[in-house]
């Protein structure tokens, strides 16, 4: 390889075409002044394990992988950390100079790094969370949960053995409620997130009665779009504390950022203005 050969990255799934991280990786290259590439891959499943090890030799440092690939990349890398194994699913690929295929999930870590930007004062530790949810988004919400030290958590899915296998996987700190008893148990939050797609453009209202909120409760939607759910439109009139899902978005790919293009950027308010654009 070339000394002057440059840097290329993107983000497979399907569709793609919404993603908004080429918006966000493109304008850190630029506003740091590095010469590199960002692209959008909408891939067949079919191909998917040829893509991946074709990649690194087209001068690709890595990609992200979004939905349907999270899980199946897992059994494609040769090196999987251990909290993307204990989540079952990756969102970065890094293809390390020796040719093999290091994946890594970051999704928790932009999860817990949004909070902390946007609501320092939250303290994880205050109180029981309440987890909406049980699919590939819950899991790394709640391993990052776990590590921040939460003292409980409550999960209650619509379909209940999804949250009961993340009991099984996640431990003892997790307490499964039904569905239907999902508003009865914000009375107990000190913590509150929606995982699920529900609340989304496009997708079904977040219909949990949501009266129960507790007054200075953190309140927060992995949903951005719309940037201003029902869910956190509501809490907020309840006088809960409320941060928005795009953070998260921002925040996951700044580590992914930083191996592949040996600069760590950093999340703003012009980072925000140039993915909402
Ligand atoms: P992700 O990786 O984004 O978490 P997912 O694994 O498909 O995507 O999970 C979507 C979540 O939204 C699940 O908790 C799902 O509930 P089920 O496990 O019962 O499917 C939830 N969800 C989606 N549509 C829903 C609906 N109409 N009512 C209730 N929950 C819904």
């Amino acid at each position: 390889m070339s000394l002057e050969r440059i840097p290329l990255a993107g983000v497979i799934g399907s569709p793609i075409a919404h993603s908004k991280s080429p918006a966000l990786h493109m304008h850190w290259l630029k506003s740091l002044g590095i010469a590199g590439h960002y692209i959008p891959m909408d891939i067949a499943q079919d191909d998917l394990a040829d893509v991946i090890r074709m990649l690194p030799r087209m001068g690709f440092v890595g990609v992200n992988v979004t939905v349907p690939y999270k899980e199946a990349v897992i059994e494609l890398a040769d090196l999987v950390t251990d909290r993307a194994a204990l989540i079952g699913s990756a969102n970065t690929l890094i293809f390390r100079k020796d040719g093999k295929i290091h994946a890594d999930n970051t999704d928790g870590y932009g999860f817990i790094q949004n909070l902390r930007q946007k609501a320092p004062d939250w303290n994880p530790k205050a109180g029981p969370t309440v987890v909406l949810g049980a699919g590939g988004a819950a899991r790394a919400v709640i391993a990052a949960l776990n590590d921040a030290g939460v003292p409980e958590i409550l999960i209650t899915n619509r379909t209940k053995q999804r949250a009961e296998a993340l009991k099984k996987d996640f431990g003892k700190r997790l307490r499964v409620v039904d569905w239907v008893q999902a508003g009865n148990i914000l009375e107990e939050a000190a913590t509150v997130v929606n995982t699920t797609s529900l609340g989304m453009i496009g997708k079904p209202p977040l219909r949990v009665p949501l009266d129960g909120l507790q007054k200075g409760a953190l309140v927060t939607d992995l949903v951005y779009a719309p940037l201003r759910t029902h869910l956190l439109n509501e809490a907020e009139k309840a006088g809960c504390v409320t941060v928005d899902g795009l953070g998260m978005l921002l925040h996951q790919a700044v580590p992914a950022f930083e191996r592949w293009f040996g600069v760590r950027p950093q999340v703003t308010e012009e980072t925000r203005a140039a993915v909402l654009r």
